[in-house]
């Protein structure tokens, strides 16, 4: 999602420099185009070449002799950029951007640009809550275009234990995409389903299903990039949680169902993507059940299904909902959507390879209520909840 953008780096001297070097491959990987500005004493903590290597691009320090190379790139550059990200931003570096001191690579461009910054602190947790630190930062925060990044709390390079810590670079990388993400969905509030439930039998034991939660994950973590407040429902699941969305953990069936009836009310788009266990256990034993008869016959029951009210009282809601198919797929999924009510289905064959539980990448089809459909190649669950947005937008 960031092909096409050039993103500034702007790296001053304190230790957490390391931290910006897996934020240059994180940038990369994605697409875009990275430029390393780097200040002079930053260049004692990470050699400049590191930066090339992994950039593909010239590194622009104060080392004397830049400024004739390069005579005017600093001014090219900051007309190019969507986005300059200064991390870390040392005590000195935020006191320079704070006053509009140019006496470096760095502060020119930075006072050249027009794009949003970025800026990281780190620093030791005295000089951050030094006065001057404080008052700098404030200003800062004033001006229009600068995004400021809290540091965290934590063991700092003194080994003692305070406020100065630079978040992780996949934290900075996040806020980065969140940065540049066109904000389409702003005021809109999502609610999502997603991954397994498990219906117990007993303390200790289950029925469940393979789901990931990573398809419904994707799609929350799109929509809070485009601006919607997002509420994830997510059965248990052991994967990252996207940043800015609010996560209601949930194990059972119905655990699911009252968390998104709760918050149904303030919901523009439902999407049920989770895998809800159609039955449950009519039992569950208070203690384990020993080990003794050659079979164990489970009585089961039905569990409710969640999307299917929700779409009985969408009024002007959409609801979308998930059919994991493995033969007459599309015309199961025609019968769902109209006995649950849905805007469409995404339909995915659980049965082709690439598709379904697990795995980074889906083929799905939308199928719509008039039966008419839409088909999509083999993509990743990320391009594929791209997809889904873009189409609820379009309703
Ligand atoms: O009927 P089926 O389980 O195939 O329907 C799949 C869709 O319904 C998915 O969107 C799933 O999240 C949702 N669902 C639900 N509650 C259930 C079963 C399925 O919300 N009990």
């Amino acid at each position: 999602m960031l092909a096409g953008k050039t993103i500034l780096l702007g790296v001053s001297g304190g230790i957490a420099a390391y931290k910006s070097v897996e934020l240059v491959r994180l940038l990369k990987k994605e697409g875009a185009d990275v430029y390393v500005i780097m200040t002079e004493h930053a260049t004692k903590f990470v050699t400049p070449l590191t930066f090339e290597s992994l950039s593909g691009n010239p590194v622009f320090t104060d080392v004397v002799g830049e400024y004739k190379k390069y005579p005017v790139e600093h001014i090219v550059l900051s007309e190019k950029a969507d986005l300059m990200v200064v991390a870390p931003a040392t005590a000195n570096v935020i006191a320079k951007f704070a006053n509009g001191i140019a006496d470096d690579y760095l502060s020119t461009t930075n006072l050249a640009l027009t794009c949003p910054r970025l800026i990281c602190p780190a620093m030791n947790h005295n000089m951050y809550a030094h006065p001057a630190t404080q008052a700098n930062l404030k200003r800062l925060d004033s001006y229009d275009n600068y995004q400021l990044m809290e540091p965290k709390e934590g063991r700092l390079a003194t080994g003692i234990v305070g406020k100065g810590r630079m978040p992780e670079a996949i934290e900075i990388f996040n806020e980065i995409k969140y940065l540049l993400s066109p904000k389409d969905m702003l005021g809109k509030t999502v609610l999502i389903t997603a991954g397994p439930t498990r219906e117990h039998y007993d303390p200790i034991r289950f029925l469940s299903n393979p789901s990931t939660g990573k398809m419904g994950y994707a799609i929350a973590r799109k929509a809070a990039e485009r601006g919607a407040r997002v509420i994830l429902v997510s059965g248990p699941v052991s994967i990252e949680l996207p940043p800015k969305v609010k996560v209601v953990s949930v194990n059972t069936a119905i655990e699911m169902r009252e968390a998104a009836i709760k918050y149904f009310d303030e919901t523009d788009i439902f999407i049920g993507t989770a895998a809800v266990a159609d039955y449950r256990p009519k039992n569950r034993a208070a203690e384990k059940i020993k080990k003794g008869a050659d079979t164990l016959i489970l009585d089961l029951e039905k569990n409710p299904d969640i999307i299917a009210e929700l779409g009985q009282n969408k009024d002007q809601r959409i609801v979308v909902g998930f059919a994991a198919e493995t033969n007459n797929g599309f015309s199961y999924a025609l019968e769902k959507i109209k006995k649950k009510n849905l805007d469409f289905i995404v339909l995915n064959d659980v049965a082709q390879k690439g598709a379904g539980f697990g795995v980074d990448t889906n083929i799905v089809k939308f199928v719509f209520p008039d039966g008419t459909h839409e088909e999509f190649p083999l993509m990743l669950k990320e391009d594929v909840a791209t997809k889904i947005l873009d189409q609820i937008m379009k309703l």
